[in-house]
């Protein structure tokens, strides 16, 4: 039989009529002769009740079995108003049983405390429970609105190819071997930024794709080695337009998945500034706590901590709390994992200072403290002296740990912010040299365009990130369109002639043939969605994701393979 109702849609004015609906059972609740049946589907719940006089038997029902009834909508006695279906119920005349189940690993509602490696190995399951399966309505409602907004704003959307060339720089590639070209292999893509490129070149004018890319990196709350970007490059574009038109399509996305109105153009910070105020240049800023370098009120201090300073700075943040001991250990402790040992404090209360610093402060010192910090009631100043980039980045991962702690964040509160003037390189101690801070096609800021490749450590790029609330939810620049810039550009990272030609050279080509000016943006979207969802990690978003090995508790990929895939493909591995 059709069913001709979802469990989420009947109310008041279906009463009365006969109704087929089907679904999961989720609640068995029998009071004495009568039964009370909780349906469930995707869109709600319905209740159902098999009165003490009905055939129905009753007995051999269970949680999760999927059932089919018949029955009449009437009126309930105690309505729970808080579902949409809560002022009916259904005097069930028939019910079949379509499926049976066994007992499931873990219940199927919201809220449920089993570990993430059991969710992911019954993940059909999980998927199966409301809060999960309103993460990806939200998800199918941001992909909707994304492919509106470009395609009302004349782009359009072509794919490219999931196998290419592997490059360098950048993350680590997935290699896939070719049994048609012994020996050779073809590359995942990590994005799909040299093939819109050539778009550009093409004259496609406007692209945008949502695309899965690939990366080998290690896992994190924010990264899987699968993931989907929003991504689009625009021509005759420079940075401006760019960040206006993705910034309007997230305002898009907030009004219509939130309902939020976000008037305010979003603020552009300063890459140095984001690094001096939040030690990170992804700052959250739903919270204040901005660092600060206390050099010159400790310039003649008799404290040891902030004696002989030589190169190094003190930073420091101040928090409206008097903080516990076991909330310093914990803050010293995210110190540490930020290689920075000691985590110097100073308590405020009434008017006395406590504390490994607070203790030794002079009056001077105090007073200084005091008016930095505007410093009203009880409070506690934290500091770190290190090296400034070092200090930096250990107080920001400070100041972000105090905002949870201090339970500074509010939920439902989206701060988007862009960083702009971003460093064109930046020096890897793994690799004892210089690499493109963002990708090496990235154009150098106007006032940099003579000596960039001379004076590497200042040089900046027209490149820009979308932040939220703490999260770097994309990232894009204008292109290098020159053929000299892009040849000084390679040079400066070290790369000859022939490795230009071998690795680039099929790209680098296409320039000779009348490129315009363009720049684009890729959106990470498994972490906005995270974002709208408020939800702890990526993997909450994404279907069927790796868990934090990399691993699919489910198919247990990745795994062995057969010696004769293998010697098909001419591979051999270590075991066999
Ligand atoms: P970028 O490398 O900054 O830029 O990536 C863009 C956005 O993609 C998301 N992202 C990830 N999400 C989940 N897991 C990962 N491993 C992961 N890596 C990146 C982030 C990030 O901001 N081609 C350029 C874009 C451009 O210049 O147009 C690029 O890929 O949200």
């Amino acid at each position: 039989m059709k069913r001709t109702h979802s469990c989420g849609e009947l109310t008041l004015k279906n009463i009365n009529t006969e109704v087929i609906i089907q679904g999961w059972i989720s609640k068995i609740r029998r009071l004495g002769a009568m039964t009370f049946i909780d349906l469930r589907d995707i869109h709600g719940i319905t209740q159902l009740v098999i009165g003490e006089n009905s055939s129905i038997n009753v007995s051999n029902l269970k949680s999760e079995y999927v059932i089919e009834v018949v029955g009449i909508v009437l009126e309930r006695k105690s309505k729970n108003l808080d579902i949409k279906t809560g002022e009916i119920e259904i005097d069930v005349k028939e019910l079949i049983i379509i499926n049976e189940s066994e007992l499931t690993p873990f219940e199927i509602r919201d809220n449920i405390e089993a570990q993430e490696d059991t969710r992911l190995k019954y993940r059909y399951l999980d998927l199966r429970r409301p809060e999960m399966q309103e993460k990806f309505v939200i998800r199918h409602k941001v992909y909707q609105c994304i492919r509106n907004y470009f395609s009302d704003n004349s782009f359009i959307e072509i794919e490219t190819p999931v196998f290419g060339k592997s490059t360098p720089e950048g993350a680590r590639d997935f290699l896939i071997p070719s049994r048609l070209n012994k020996n050779k292999f073809y590359a995942l893509p990590q994005s799909p930024q040299l093939y819109k490129q050539l778009f550009m070149i093409s004259g496609f004018d406007r692209y945008f794709q949502i695309v899965k890319c690939f990366r080998d990196e290690d896992l994190r709350i924010d990264r899987q080695l699968e993931f989907t970007q929003l991504d689009m490059e625009m021509s005759f574009a420079e940075p401006e337009d760019i960040m206006n038109m993705i910034e309007n399509m997230l305002k898009t996305i907030m009004k219509s998945i939130k309902n939020i109105d976000i008037e305010d153009n979003f603020i552009r910070l300063d890459y140095n500034e984001a690094i001096d105020k939040y030690g990170i240049d992804k700052p959250d800023l739903r919270f204040g706590l901005e660092i600060k370098t206390l050099n010159k009120i400790f310039s003649n201090t008799e404290i040891n901590l902030f004696k002989d300073l030589k190169n190094k700075s003190i930073r420091s943040i101040c928090v409206e709390k008097s903080l516990s001991k076991k909330e310093v250990e914990y803050l010293t402790e995210v110190a540490k994992q930020n290689s920075v040992n000691i985590l110097g404090f100073a308590k405020f209360d009434t008017n006395e200072w406590t504390g490994s610093v607070g203790s030794k402060l002079s009056e001077k010192e105090k007073k200084l403290l005091i008016e930095e910090f505007n410093i009203k009631i009880e409070s506690t100043v934290l500091f770190i002296v290190e090296e400034y980039n070092v200090a930096s980045k250990a107080m920001g991962a400070i100041r972000n740990a105090c905002g949870s702690l201090l339970q500074l964040i509010k939920s439902n509160d989206f701060k988007f912010l862009w960083v702009v003037n971003f460093p064109l390189f930046e020096y890897s101690d793994d690799e004892d040299r210089y690499v493109a801070a963002h990708h090496p096609f990235t154009m150098p800021a106007n006032e940099c365009l003579n000596n960039f490749d001379k004076d590497l450590a200042n040089a900046k790029a027209k490149a820009y990130d979308v932040v939220l609330n703490g999260f770097e939810i994309g990232g894009g620049s204008q292109r290098i369109t020159d053929k000299e810039v892009q040849t000084r550009m390679f040079k400066a990272i070290g790369f000859s002639e022939e490795k230009i030609q071998e690795n680039f050279g099929w790209f680098v080509n296409a320039y000779k043939y009348g490129a315009p000016y363009h720049s684009g943006c890729a959106i990470g979207l498994d972490r906005l969605c995270m974002l709208l969802t408020e939800s702890s990690s990526i993997r909450e978003v994404i279907a069927f994701p790796k868990n934090s090995s990399g691993v699919d508790p489910m198919t247990n990929a990745p795994d062995l393979v057969s010696n004769d895939q293998l010697n098909e493909l001419n591979i051999k591995t270590n075991i066999n």
